[in-house]
């Protein structure tokens, strides 16, 4: 089939990436030039395992093409996704200025009927009939609008693509639900009950009840953390004896040092906002004691160390979760900033996220090291932040030799022993853990 992709952020990318290596052609548009030229001689503007490999496949067999040609990609294809981002907005609403902008421009280059425009992007319920209307008043060509969300997590987005749980189709006409089943149907060869049809506003609400839901275990999990944390209860027990239970199940159970990322933050805010008439209290809740559980490393980490100002403490980890240089939303973003308001000097080390973090955070009392130990090095303090596999097992008993005294390791990840780490002399804490 013939597709265009409107949109190479992190989703249109992947998405288009994968929809080529199906067999499909497609052509991915942006309006940034950088972008663009950085795609077309195949350097990939995020860091996502196996992305990289796949783009070049697909463009060295001419599936897959990257222009800033609106008009040329909407002219030759039959499906058209969008796929720009919809931020938030201060008072929480998803900013939709980007994606009514792009439904404009497609209108203005519809050449032929029946061109299916599918949303991607995350939006609130409704926003395809306000897309419809845009559209409309451009063209005066048959065309159909479907939402078709997107649930790929970060770091994994490739696998998440290529083998779906289900593919969500929200479709009001059956025009539009049959194309997209013909699009996605290799997904489901095994399994095609994987494709699940709704109307296009279900479809859209779909997408924010997921992403709801998982963070709202996420914060539930970190709330039961901190109360197992008053009576020397432990949460990864916990974990485990909750997760046998199949109604609960075992995944998105771990505490850590709060929800981050483009998608939690900003869809169950989105959310909210868009239910705030229903006064959505569970949805706040979720928000709140993930602005409370931000701070939690950063407590501990005095609760064990005494007064911090000038001393040296190491952040490892700067990404908002393993596997990808993804820094929005970042737990470590609120916890340097607050080392640097206490005055403490600050060594940071991210394998991969350190680039994206000094767009955000230059300040001159955080170094930027190259490796574990080069963080490490002269430091009274470690924060273990994100989990990247590198952390797991570093050589512990070089770390005690490379730290000050009194060698605090505040682990908010849970990714190492406790005992193992106070027999080696370490002043530990980690989340819900005696
Ligand atoms: C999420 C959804 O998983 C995905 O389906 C959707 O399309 C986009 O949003 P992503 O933001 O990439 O994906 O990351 P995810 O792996 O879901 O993690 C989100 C946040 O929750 C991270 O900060 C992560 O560290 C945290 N988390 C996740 C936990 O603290 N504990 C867990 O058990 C799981």
């Amino acid at each position: 089939m013939k597709i265009a992709i409107v949109g190479c952020g992190y989703v249109g990318l992947v998405s288009g990436t994968c929809i080529a290596n199906l067999g499909n052609d497609v052509i991915c548009v942006d309006i940034n030039p950088e972008i663009i030229e950085k795609l077309n001689s195949g350097i990939i503007p995020i860091y996502e395992p196996g992305l990289s490999e796949l783009v070049k496949e697909n463009i060295k067999a001419k599936r897959l093409k990257f222009t800033l040609n609106l008009k040329e990609a909407v002219e030759n294809s039959e499906i058209i996704f969008l796929a720009v981002n919809t931020p938030q907005s201060d008072n929480g609403e998803a900013n939709l200025t980007s994606i009514f902008k792009a439904a404009e421009e497609v209108g203005k280059y519809i050449n032929t009927d029946n061109k299916i425009i599918a949303c991607k992007s995350t939006v609130p319920p409704n926003t395809g009939t306000k897309i419809e209307e845009i559209i409309k008043n451009k063209t005066n060509k048959k065309f159909y609008v479907a939402s078709v969300p997107e649930f790929l997590a970060e770091g994994r987005a490739i696998e998440d693509f290529q083998k779906p749980e289900r593919i969500v189709l929200g479709c009001n006409e059956f025009y539009s639900e049959e194309k997209l089943k013909e699009l996605f149907e290799p997904y489901g060869r095994k399994d095609l009950n994987k494709i699940i049809v709704m109307s296009r506003v279900t479809s859209e609400l779909t997408k924010y009840a997921a992403n709801s839901m998982l963070a709202s275990r996420v914060s539930m999990m970190n709330e039961i953390s901190a109360i197992a944390d008053i009576y020397g209860a432990d949460i990864t027990k916990i974990r485990e004896g909750i997760g046998s239970d199949k109604r609960i199940g075992k995944e998105f159970l771990f505490p850590g040092p709060g929800f981050g990322g483009s998608c939690f933050p900003k869809d169950v805010s989105a959310l909210a906002y868009t239910g705030s008439s229903i006064n959505p209290v569970m949805l706040q809740a979720v928000l709140e004691r993930n602005i409370l559980q931000k701070q939690v490393p950063f407590n501990k980490l005095k609760n064990l160390l005494g007064p911090i100002t000038g001393k040296t403490i190491t952040v490892l980890g700067l990404s908002f979760k393993a596997n990808t240089d993804d820094v929005r939303e970042s737990p470590s973003i609120d916890l340097v900033k607050r080392l640097i308001s206490h005055g403490t000097i600050i060594n940071v080390y991210d394998p991969q996220g350190m680039p994206n973090f000094k767009k955000i955070l230059s300040d001159d009392s955080i170094k930027y090291t190259e490796s574990i130990y080069d963080a490490i090095e002269g430091s009274h303090a470690i924060i273990l932040m994100t989990e990247w596999n590198q952390f797991r097992n570093p050589d512990f008993e070089k770390i005690f030799k490379l730290m000050k005294d009194p060698k605090v390791i505040i682990d908010s990840r849970n990714l190492w022993n406790p005992e193992r780490m106070r027999k080696i002399g370490f002043k530990y804490d980690s989340i819900g853990r005696p």
